[in-house]
């Protein structure tokens, strides 16, 4: 408010200070995170030294105001859980069976991931999709049984290489979210952490442009507003993946709608990954 201007100008800055205010606390509401996806690397006794070292060293020094989230391969969830104390780094699995229990040889199950105290689960990962044909159906149902058994999911979508060169990642974007995501409740849409993962970025080296990442967040956030309205929208956290390492991150999480990343190669490596939480 400006002393000395007259009543009707003042009252029309008010309301601008006052939006202002309500876009920045919708923004700083919504949660960061920075995942680590382990994928198919660490035997049991690596991984288990590897995510003490991570513990000790968020619990000398809290990330401030982001969740740091370890995703490990199955075996490591029971180990991994004793060691992280609550409240400092959350767990999560990177995949779930489809079906709820029964004869599903090698399966594991959402329930199961559960009972070792992981948070989270990792659904629709590209290299699910395209090396095990996980498809939206399929991904879909793995989502509601994940959420039913008390897990937060991180959802992951994105195009390939082709995709994108003939301009219709976002129409590929848009189908794997209807189909997989938003047959979901907007009570339910309150367990989902979605990941933008371009697939030409994953373990290539290749990252995709601060611009390229924010047109296509602000286009899913778009989504899950026409769909689930302003609040879920603006609530929903929204991760980039690809190629995400120490020298690019703080470019990337700099932009409004990228609220963190689920890193591959560099959260292997305990100063790499450190340093992505700090970016962000
Ligand atoms: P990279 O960070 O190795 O590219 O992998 C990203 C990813 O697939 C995370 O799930």
């Amino acid at each position: 408010m400006v002393v000395g201007e007259p009543a009707g100008k003042r009252k029309s800055n008010w309301n601008d200070y006052q939006t202002i205010k309500y876009i920045l606390k919708q923004y700083y509401m919504r949660k960061k995170i920075v995942a680590g996806n382990w994928k198919m690397n660490m035997n049991l006794e690596e991984g288990l030294k590897f995510a003490k070292s991570i513990e000790q060293y968020f619990s000398e020094k809290p990330p401030a105001g982001s969740e740091v989230i370890l995703c490990t391969p199955f075996i490591h969830l029971q180990g991994v859980s004793e060691i992280l104390k609550p409240g400092k780094v959350a767990l999560g699995a990177q995949n779930c069976a489809s079906e709820s229990s029964g004869a599903f040889t090698g399966e594991v199950s959402a329930a199961m991931i559960k009972s070792t105290g992981a948070q989270y689960v990792i659904i629709g990962h590209s290299e699910r999709r395209t090396y095990y044909h996980e498809d939206d159906r399929l991904l879909n149902k793995k989502t509601v049984l994940a959420i039913n058994s008390g897990l937060n999911v991180i959802f992951c979508c994105g195009e390939i290489k082709e995709e994108r060169e003939a301009g219709k990642h976002l129409i590929v974007v848009k189908r794997q979210l209807e189909d997989g995501l938003f047959t979901l409740s907007s009570e339910e849409m309150k367990k989902i952490v979605i990941a933008y993962e371009p697939v030409w970025a994953i373990g290539t080296g290749l990252t995709a442009t601060p611009d390229q990442a924010q047109e296509m967040h602000h286009y899913i956030r778009g989504l899950v507003r026409e769909k689930y309205g302003k609040e879920c929208a603006e609530q929903i956290t929204i991760l980039y993946g690809g190629s995400c390492k120490p020298s690019n991150a703080a470019e990337i999480f700099s932009k409004p709608d990228v609220d963190g990343g689920l890193i591959g190669g560099a959260s292997l490596k305990k100063e790499d990954f450190i340093a992505i939480v700090e970016a962000l």
